[in-house]
């Protein structure tokens, strides 16, 4: 996501943790974001205010009272400049301040001044996390209005087993994201398929194209942070699972036309990005197929058209597919778009540089049901996410 124009106050408390705070700014600034941090006493034992300043590229605050600082910016101002402040990590003391209204340090004045979204990520060790005491401040802190990125299970730092890691940085940029989005499609329950179908011969080979999932997991992440409930029907891909997103694995036409058919009913919109084979082998052998002979001919039989199928469905959600074409783009898309009754179809001519399969970006041109057609630029498949999701929004009115 593109968090150009946006500022996020990063706090970092005193943990083992802190080196991810350092991968969290990476993200942060990488999409664009200023970052400005404030670290406590503890947390500069970790790692040093010099690391985080060079990457955010902005001094970082540690006192409450810096005559520099409170000239330049002050505690008051970074509350007010936040679109988004982050605690990360957040440990058990720092929770429990922020629960009880304590405000006698640069990060509890700046958290208790500011009017924009608190996100905190708690790390700490298993037993304290499990503290009625914790458990009660964190309560309380959600109950105020604060968002939660739950730690993860595994060894901790300390030397046991349990819940109590910092989340991953990638986890906690994406719920950053989320804060910082237009919620504007809350309400709305969204279907997208994404990735390759993989059509078996035998027990080892199959036949499948060489789409990423990439398209398909920006949409889904996109349309999830807008608030959508998200249900990703995913061909078999090389990508991170996404978090809180109803992942459905697939491999073949049939099981993504069957995953798609059994949740159409809940959806407001349907977005095929997917790359589906139009064609499946009419027998798959049970045993691996042995070399004989100089030719072996495959007979291929069609696969049921998923998007027409929904096209045809009395009552349909907003359907949105994909042309993957590689000449007369306009032409095959157009007629994509009235044989399947679509309401908008993304055509990218995929022979172009910087288009269509396994790359971050895309070039595209969409077309509308009522004949209108937008070109587009070449731009990162994220940022196309998000300008077919307003498009979208634009449709359901
Ligand atoms: O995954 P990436 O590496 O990021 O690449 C992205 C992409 C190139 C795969 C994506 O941008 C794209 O173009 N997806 C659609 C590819 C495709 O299958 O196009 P098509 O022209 O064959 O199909 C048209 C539409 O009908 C698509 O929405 C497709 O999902 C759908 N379809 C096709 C055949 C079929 N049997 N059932 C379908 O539902």
């Amino acid at each position: 996501m593109n968090l150009q124009g946006k500022t996020i106050v990063l706090v970092v408390t005193g943990g083992i943790a802190v080196y991810k705070a350092v991968e969290l700014l990476r993200l942060l600034t990488k999409a664009g974001a200023t970052v400005q941090v404030i670290m406590t006493r503890a947390a500069t034992e970790f790692v040093t205010p010099l690391t985080f300043q060079t990457l955010s590229g902005n001094p970082v605050h540690t006192e409450l009272f810096n005559l520099i600082q409170e000239q330049e910016i002050g505690h008051i101002s970074l509350a007010d400049r936040a679109d988004a402040l982050v605690i990360a990590p957040a440990t058990a003391n720092c929770i429990g301040k922020l629960a009880n209204g304590i405000a006698d340090d640069l990060l509890t004045t700046t958290v208790m001044a500011t009017t924009a979204p608190v996100l905190l990520a708690p790390a700490m060790n298993v037993n304290m996390y499990q503290h009625p005491a914790y458990r009660q401040n964190e309560q309380k802190l959600r109950q105020m209005g604060c968002q939660v990125v739950d730690p993860e299970q595994g060894e901790l730092a300390c030397g046991w087993q349990g819940t109590g890691r910092l989340a991953r940085p990638e986890v906690i940029f994406e719920a950053v994201c989320r804060l910082c989005a237009p919620q504007d499609l809350v309400g709305q329950t969204i279907l997208v398929t994404a990735g390759p179908t993989r059509e078996e011969l035998d027990p080892i080979r199959f036949i499948s194209n060489h789409s990423s999932g990439r398209m398909g997991y920006a949409l889904a992440r996109a349309a999830q942070r807008r608030g959508a409930r998200v249900i990703l029907v995913s061909g078999p891909v090389a990508l991170d699972r996404p978090t809180g997103i109803e992942l459905v694995p697939v491999a073949s036409a049939c099981q993504m036309q069957q995953a798609v058919m059994e949740r159409v009913e809940a959806c407001t919109v349907v977005i095929k990005a997917a790359a589906v084979a139009d064609y499946r082998p009419v027998q798959r052998s049970d045993q691996k197929i042995k070399k004989e002979g100089e030719r072996l001919v495959v007979e291929l039989e069609r696969n049921p058209d998923i998007l027409a199928g929904l096209g045809r469905l009395t009552r349909r959600p907003l359907l949105v597919g994909f042309a993957a074409e590689t000449g007369d783009l306009q032409g095959h898309a157009a007629a994509k778009l009235a044989a399947k009754n679509l309401d908008m179809i993304v055509a990218n001519d995929v022979t172009q540089e910087g288009a269509g399969f396994n790359v971050a970006t895309n070039i595209a041109r969409l077309l509308f049901r009522d004949g209108r057609v937008e070109e587009l630029a070449l731009m990162s498949k994220e940022e196309l996410a998000d300008l077919i999701l307003d498009r979208v929004r634009g449709l359901l009115g």
